[in-house]
């Protein structure tokens, strides 16, 4: 793996190239404007400085990684000469398909193409280009720099020498893959979504506020944040894709958003993004 193009570079677009850069890959990140590159790369210095404090890398790491990060504003120039391409665009089929359209008549023959989608079909991204073998989804965590998984979701086409290559990088990157095939949601969003959902719906129906929920699971069940406040972290507006995603996949009604889910998206109640979500961070 000489070199990587990372396209978008939101939370998960910017951890993902952080991760690549400090393990010493060269890495491409594709934005579609300047400022939004810009924004990208004070995310990565800002993360960067929080580990040189913490100790878990010194300067020398940091501006190490720092430049071994080139940002390109075309998408074509920027997927010409990689090894692998990861799509990290916000969770929308269409744009997706447009972007792996471009990306698969641009990029290099023997070029692996990943998406870090959190639930939409790897099978049917990969038919959009000319190498459904050679396509796989690279699912990261947010935070990417601190979450262990890679969850490594193999289409129905996706090869075993496309998938092995995937798994060499993860663990060079440090981090544990884990293999999974393409279903709604994988495992992760689709154990994931019903609980966050399910926590949503005790606040809807009255059960317990947002706050006692959520220190309910953190003291009873261990977790590092309660579901309400993941939910925030993750973006109000990216659960409520991707349970659409499950509810749709599977016409299951387990997997139904909460309406009380889908009246804060339509108030641009979205959590951290935008400063308001089932708490206030203003
Ligand atoms: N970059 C680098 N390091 C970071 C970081 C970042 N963006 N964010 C946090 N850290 C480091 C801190 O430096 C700290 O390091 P230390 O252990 O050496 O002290 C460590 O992570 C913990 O951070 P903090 O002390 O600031 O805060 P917390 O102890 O509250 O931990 C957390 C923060 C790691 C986010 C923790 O609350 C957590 O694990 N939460 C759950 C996160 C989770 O579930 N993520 C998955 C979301 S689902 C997803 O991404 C999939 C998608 O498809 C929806």
């Amino acid at each position: 793996m000489k070199k990587v193009a990372v396209i978008g570079g939101g939370t998960m677009g910017n951890g993902i190239a952080h991760v690549f850069a400090m393990n010493d890959i060269p890495v491409t990140l594709i934005e579609t404007k300047q400022e939004f590159a810009d924004r990208a790369l004070n995310s990565i210095e800002k993360n960067l400085d929080r580990m040189v404090k913490k100790e878990k890398i010194d300067e020398g790491r940091k501006v190490a990684t720092l430049n071994n990060i080139s940002v390109e504003l075309e998408l074509v120039k920027g997927v010409k000469d990689v090894d692998l391409v990861i799509e990290a665009v916000p969770e929308n089929y269409d744009l997706k398909k447009k972007v792996f359209e471009t990306v698969d008549k641009a990029a290099p023959d023997h070029a692996i193409l990943a998406s870090n989608t959190s639930s939409i079909s790897i099978t049917k991204l990969a038919a959009v280009t000319s190498r459904p073998e050679k396509f796989i989804g690279m699912h990261f965590f947010n935070p990417v720099p601190v979450m262990k998984l890679v969850e490594i979701v193999r289409g129905l086409e996706t090869d075993d020498d496309t998938y092995d290559v995937i798994e060499k990088t993860s663990k060079l990157l440090a981090k544990v893959p884990v293999p999974v095939n393409d279903f709604p949601g994988f495992v992760s969003n689709r154990v994931l979504m019903p609980m966050i959902n399910e926590a949503i719906f005790c606040v809807q129906e009255g059960v317990a506020t947002a706050e006692h929920v959520d220190e309910v699971m953190k003291l009873g069940m261990a977790h590092p944040m309660g579901p309400l406040r993941l939910a925030d972290f993750i973006g109000l507006d990216v659960c409520l894709d991707i349970l659409n995603v499950l509810y749709d996949g599977f016409k299951d009604p387990k997997y139904r958003p909460a309406a009380l889910l889908v009246k804060m998206v339509d108030a641009g109640k979205l959590g951290d993004k935008t400063g308001q979500g089932f708490f206030n961070y203003n």
